[in-house]
């Protein structure tokens, strides 16, 4: 038994900032942004749009393409959550009319969509739900620093979202064995400092003090991440593979979460996968964080270059540092076009 894939949606805010919008207010220019990460724009939130906002819209359009009235779960990954308490998802199952399921955030930085399908997976796996709205939704831009040039250009926001039910390994859309892991060792090579209970964001009350307000935003350490991003992916795509029976020839598409298209090709590289079967989006949406794989999915399903029974490798890596991998033959649905 396993959770196989019915449906997919993806959603991205109107607002889109372009390299050449950063560089009026901050020391860098688009080739410099270009050659370095491959992003030419990204979508920014605005106007009250928020991970929650984005992940009931993503999350209705993967309804809307599995053909579900209900699921009996709602999973959403994110690292911007809309409020440090409670999670979002219980207030997207509401706004999308899912009555109350069971709802719960999961927090996995990049790695979110792999460890979220893992964990809806194993909710399925276990008897606890047939069905599971699983959404990966991040408006994680509004926790960069906008004058810090070294992560402003990299991030952008988005949500997309799969519809998993109860099915046998084997069938279009099961999702593989997974291959998992951390190193809580590097932690500080990409956080945010404030915010949580070691360090609160603002004042804090009677005699806490100030917290710095750079403190507030995401710190990176970008030149080690690189390194361990394509140690991580390669050794982690080998590894799921090794516990299939596929060889990197029977991978039709690598989809690997979109931090840098320089990280994603030295990965493809090390694979020794062709470029015209690497997935890549990132020069549209920037780094999305847990929304970047299922959104790539669903720019490639609804332009009908990922077909059905094509075989796909998932791969992410982000904070944590934290990683994943999976496989599945991709089923017939049906994907909308996100603009
Ligand atoms: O989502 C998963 C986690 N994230 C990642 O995996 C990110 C991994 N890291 C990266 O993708 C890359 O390290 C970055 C894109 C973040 C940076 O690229 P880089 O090629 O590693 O550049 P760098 O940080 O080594 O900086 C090179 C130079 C520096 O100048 P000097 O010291 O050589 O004079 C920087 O100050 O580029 C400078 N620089 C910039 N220049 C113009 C840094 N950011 C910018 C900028 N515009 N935006």
């Amino acid at each position: 038994m396993t959770a196989v894939v019915t449906g997919i949606g993806g959603f991205l805010p109107p607002r889109t900032v372009t390299n050449d919008d950063l560089s009026r207010t901050l020391d860098t220019t688009d080739e410099w942004i270009r050659t370095r990460t491959g992003i030419r724009e990204r979508r920014v939130v605005s106007d009250g749009l928020s991970t929650g906002t984005l992940a009931v819209e993503a999350g209705a359009r993967a309804l809307r393409s599995a053909g579900a009235q209900g699921v009996d779960a709602v999973v959403v990954a994110t690292t911007s959550p809309d409020r440090l308490c409670p999670a979002v998802a219980p207030e997207v199952a509401f706004r999308l009319g899912l009555g109350t399921v069971a709802a719960f955030d999961l927090t996995s930085a990049c790695s979110g969509f792999l460890y979220g399908l893992a964990t809806a997976a194993g909710l399925i796996g276990s008897g606890t739900a047939d069905t599971v709205l699983f959404i990966g939704s991040e408006a994680f831009t509004t926790l960069v620093d906008p004058r810090d040039r070294a992560t402003a250009p990299i991030f952008g926001d988005g949500a997309g979202a799969v519809v998993l039910r109860r099915g046998e390994m084997g069938e279009p859309g099961a999702l593989g064995p997974f291959d998992l892991g951390s190193d809580g060792a590097l932690a500080d090579l990409l956080a945010i400092p404030a915010g949580g209970s070691r360090q609160r964001s603002s004042d804090g009350g009677p005699g806490h003090g100030t917290v710095p307000e750079a403190d507030w935003y995401l710190r990176m350490d970008g030149r080690p991440l690189y390194t361990q991003a394509v140690e991580r992916m390669t050794q982690s795509a080998q590894a799921v593979l090794k516990r299939t029976d596929w060889s990197v020839a029977d991978v039709d598409w690598f989809v690997g979460h979109q931090a840098n298209i320089r990280i994603v090709r030295a990965v493809a590289e090390e694979l020794a996968l062709p470029e015209e079967r690497v997935a890549v989006n990132i020069d549209r949406v920037g780094n999305t964080l847990s929304a970047s794989v299922p959104l790539l999915l669903n720019d490639y399903a609804a332009r009908g270059d990922l077909k059905p029974g094509q075989r796909v490798l998932l791969c992410a890596f982000g904070a944590g540092l934290s990683w994943g991998s999976t496989v599945l033959v991709w089923p017939d649905i049906h994907a909308e076009p996100v603009e």
